[in-house]
């Protein structure tokens, strides 16, 4: 392995660590949100376990409220005294009563709490260019209008500062059912009267493709292009056996043959990112539009018992090695995708944190997040790697993937081995890393399906890792285990 920090070009921007919270089963309501009268422990109705469990992480944006609940949101549902706000029916997921008790105070307060950039979807498939625009306003607009005044009346003085702004989400589907060419054009129209009040400075992001649709993405670039939207959004799920009838596959009990289909089909947003890219750079060369996976992570079954309109899933080792896996690949591609969201934060899909009543329990994907959260705002130096492969049957994939960057006179390597069976011994070169001491910390357990759980929250957890070691001639040696997960940080 050879680590060029001479290379170090591009920054890993911290937006590629951003999250997700969506009206969605347990994600607000339970999970974020309890109330001020609660029981549990909370901060104007922010449960303080999850507040301190975020802020340890540094999440820099927060994207809400949806998610196909975006494009069926209005928002001033959610504003004024909570007793008095509607109650409506949440089609989406589960049919069950929203009560708008968590609306836009409560979000970007949220927010502010954490030190998080907000993030809003607004509503492109069923509300109207107006109410956008004037969401836009009550939000961010400091003189004398309707809306602004209305946000006084309703308790708040100063506007918010808000950068990022979705117009609309998976307009393809949940959002409209829209064409490429309808949904741009209406991009076109919605985007016009999102306006920056005073200093505050929207960047707007596209509801961009599924997947692999590189029609959509190439009818943005030409009919919207880079004059007009700051991002276009990218979404891709990790389900392995398929979307089919017959299940996604079960989150904690799983084949190995189904472990390595899970790790294929997550690499495989190397080769998203790579066709989007391509058609990116034919209608913007110098990389303006960021590429944002505003979406990502594993869909598994619902954990059974649950609601299945719910979402809510177990999070195991597998999870933690499918999320630092893709996270590498986002450094790779650090020149154009610029924002990232895992779905979801708390309780749905491939989430950070698991909640049951008063107690919490960070999952393992919680925990790589904590591990690269280094690597936020540094310069991704480019790797290359000779490692053996992974095979299980008729499958095969590199062992080990791995990225590495650089800030404040620290570089951090981060390494995964996919492998379940057998440890990779690395030898690294650093070519141009001053390096005097090395220190490392490890995600691993016995066994791919191994969670935390409200009775036993560290069966895993990090660890120091100490069987690194910096030799004479300026190289890096270790053995990373079977199925672990390791940064290294070298000073
Ligand atoms: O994250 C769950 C759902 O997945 C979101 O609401 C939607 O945008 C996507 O299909």
């Amino acid at each position: 392995m050879v680590v060029k920090g001479n290379q170090a070009e591009h920054k890993i921007s911290r937006h590629i660590y951003g999250h997700f919270a969506e009206h969605l089963g347990h994600c607000i309501y339970g999970g974020i949100w309890v109330g001020p009268e609660s029981s549990i422990p909370n901060t104007d109705g922010y449960r303080n376990d999850i507040v301190a469990a975020l802020k340890e992480i540094q999440i820099p944006n927060l994207r809400w409220p949806g998610g196909c609940f975006a494009d069926e949101y209005h928002w001033q549902d959610g504003i004024g005294p909570r007793e008095s706000r509607p109650k409506m029916i949440n089609t989406h997921w589960g049919g069950v009563v929203e009560d708008n008790s968590f609306g836009t105070h409560e979000f970007l307060n949220f927010c502010e709490l954490l030190g998080t950039e907000p993030y809003i979807c607004g509503n492109v498939g069923s509300g109207t260019v107006e109410e956008m625009s004037k969401w836009v306003e009550y939000i961010t607009f400091d003189g004398e209008s309707p809306m602004a005044n209305l946000r006084r009346e309703n308790g708040r003085d100063k506007p918010w500062k808000v950068k990022f702004w979705g117009v609309g989400n998976e307009n393809w589907g949940c959002g409209g059912n829209m064409t490429a060419q309808f949904y741009s054009d209406q991009y076109r129209r919605y985007a016009t009267y999102c306006r920056n009040y005073g200093d505050n400075r929207l960047l707007k992001i596209a509801g961009g493709p599924n997947g692999g649709d590189v029609h959509w993405s190439e009818t943005l670039m030409k009919n919207v292009g880079s004059g007009r939207m700051w991002g276009m959004s990218m979404h891709y799920y990790t389900v392995p056996k398929g979307w089919g009838p017959g299940g996604k596959g079960s989150a904690t009990d799983f084949s190995e043959e189904e472990y390595m289909i899970t790790m294929q089909k997550s690499l495989h947003m190397d080769e998203l990112i790579k066709r989007h890219t391509e058609i990116m750079d034919m209608y913007d060369p110098q990389k303006r539009v960021a590429l944002c996976v505003d979406e990502w992570g594993a869909w598994y079954d619902v954990e059974p018992g649950t609601n299945p309109g719910f979402l809510y899933q177990q999070n195991t080792l597998r999870d933690a090695l499918l999320c630092a896996s893709i996270l590498n690949i986002f450094h790779h591609h650090c020149d154009r995708v610029r924002m990232a969201n895992i779905a979801q934060m708390v309780n749905v899909l491939q989430a950070i944190i698991l909640t049951k009543d008063d107690k919490m329990v960070l999952t393992p994907t919680y925990h790589i997040y904590n591990m690269y959260k280094v690597h936020q705002d540094a310069k991704m130096i480019p790797v290359e790697l000779l490692v053996p492969q992974y095979t299980c049957g008729t499958r095969s994939l590199p062992a080990v993937n791995a990225s590495a960057s650089t800030k404040d006179g620290l570089t951090h390597i981060s390494l995964v081995n996919i492998d379940p069976h057998n440890a990779v011994e690395i030898s690294c070169r650093l070519e141009d890393v001053a390096a005097t001491q090395v220190s490392a910390n490890i995600l691993t357990a016995n066994e791919l399906n191994v969670c935390n759980t409200f009775e036993q929250p560290e069966n895993i957890v990090l660890k120091e890792f100490k069987q690194v070691k910096l030799k004479k001639d300026g190289s890096l040696v270790l053995t990373i285990p079977a199925k672990s997960v390791i940064t290294v940080t070298l000073k």
